[in-house]
């Protein structure tokens, strides 16, 4: 496929992909519950024009965090049943997308307060967003983050939307990116069902949010995960019972394996420490999430020669532009492909302008030809931003 694409379009490019998203699809199969599983794509983490038109046609739904991506969701087909509103502060846009019939998941009582008579007029779906101690940001885990309410906040939002003659449907929480066991999904149940206890209230719904890694790129992913995420969801839905569905939202489980980035090797430097390779991609532009994650990186043609160590670099004039470094072959030549891959979760909407415009997308499904579903920016779509 690369090399078929690399016959049609000059490099850097991203080539996605419809079929690994199928898959990775039948691989959630894995997780068995006792009730409906729906499973909703986290349109953030790869908002790319042919995937949310696929995935809509096969009758999931998208689940947005800003107006813009709301929006996206709404062009590209998706009834706002099938659309589900997360993410923090959207009292202050969700008034210009107004709806009726979308899910909608409380994130603060400062939303809950402004909601409320749109819930009502628009027949939205509601749900909280509940804060549990297995949040954390993983870099500094004594940080909570901002997002949802505590148990109390909850608490407080559920007794005002009631309040308002509301029902409120769901429970949702998102730990976070990366979660390495089914654990953290089961701990965070049982806080929930404290939470419904504490409350006396009995969501219709349970939404574990996103988090499954990247099987490709996590080596801590054993094939036990899946299926005790589903005995950790059947606990939660015996302890609390009127529990009629149980939704995820994917990010990177899903779509990161659907695309790779394709460069072309521009020059090379031998160096005392190790060989550069300097690219026509790279971290600055195209993957900013190689500064935490290394992917597996292919070369085209295949090279054989003994290994050197080896930085991968971009373009641009920034030391940070270091896309990997690891041991490559020592024949690798100017003109040489590199082929980045897991390049489908949180690259497109990380990519940058850099001292240039963004880059093109090729978008292949198996029963259809390559299509060029993005054009690069051109100088003029660089500068003309600037009237
Ligand atoms: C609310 C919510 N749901 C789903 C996701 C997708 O997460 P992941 O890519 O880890 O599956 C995110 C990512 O941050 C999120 O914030």
């Amino acid at each position: 496929m690369v090399a078929a694409a690399t016959a049609r379009w000059p490099t850097p490019f991203y080539l996605t992909a419809w079929e690994p998203i199928d898959l990775a699809l039948r691989d959630l199969k894995q997780i068995v519950i006792q009730r409906p599983l729906r499973h909703w794509l986290s349109v953030k983490t790869q908002p790319l024009k042919p995937l949310l038109r696929r995935w809509a046609e096969a009758g999931w739904g998208a689940e947005v965090v800003s107006e813009y991506e709301l929006r996206a969701a709404v062009a590209e087909g998706f009834k706002p049943e099938k659309i589900l509103v997360n993410g923090v502060a959207k009292h202050t846009w969700l008034s210009r997308c107004l709806l009726p019939g979308l899910n909608v998941h409380v994130d603060s009582l400062t939303e809950a307060s402004h909601i409320g008579s749109w819930a009502s007029e628009f027949n939205w779906r509601l749900g909280l967003r509940l804060h549990v101690d297995e949040e954390f940001d993983p870099d500094e885990p004594q940080f909570g983050g901002q997002f949802g309410m505590t148990g109390s906040e909850a608490s407080e939002a559920l007794d005002l939307l009631r309040g308002r003659g509301l029902t409120v449907s769901g429970l949702h929480f998102h730990l976070r990116s990366n979660v390495d066991s089914a654990d953290s999904f089961r701990r965070a149940l049982s806080e929930a069902a404290q939470f419904c206890d504490s409350t006396n209230w009995r969501p219709v719904y349970i939404d574990t949010g996103g988090g499954l890694p990247d099987p490709g790129v996590t080596s801590n992913f054993d094939v036990a995960y899946l299926s005790d995420l589903g005995s950790a969801v059947d606990e939660f839905i015996s302890k609390v019972g009127s529990v009629q569905e149980v939704w995820m939202e994917h990010g990177r489980f899903l779509t990161g394996c659907s695309a790779v980035l394709v460069l072309r090797v521009l020059d090379m430097k031998d160096r005392r420490e190790c060989r550069y390779l300097i690219c026509d991609g790279g971290r600055t532009n195209h993957a900013l999430i190689s500064d935490w994650e290394s992917h597996p990186l292919c070369l085209l043609p295949e090279r054989e020669g003994p290994n050197v160590l080896t930085t991968v670099s971009g373009p641009t004039c920034m030391a940070f532009d270091r896309l990997a470094r690891l041991d490559l072959p020592n024949d690798v030549a100017i003109g040489d492909l590199v082929i980045w891959t897991h390049a489908g979760a949180y690259h497109l909407p990380w990519e940058t302008r850099f001292s240039r415009g963004l880059c093109r997308v090729v978008w292949c499904r198996a029963d259809e030809d390559l299509r060029l579903v993005r054009d690069e920016e051109s100088f003029d779509d660089w500068w003309g931003q600037w009237p």
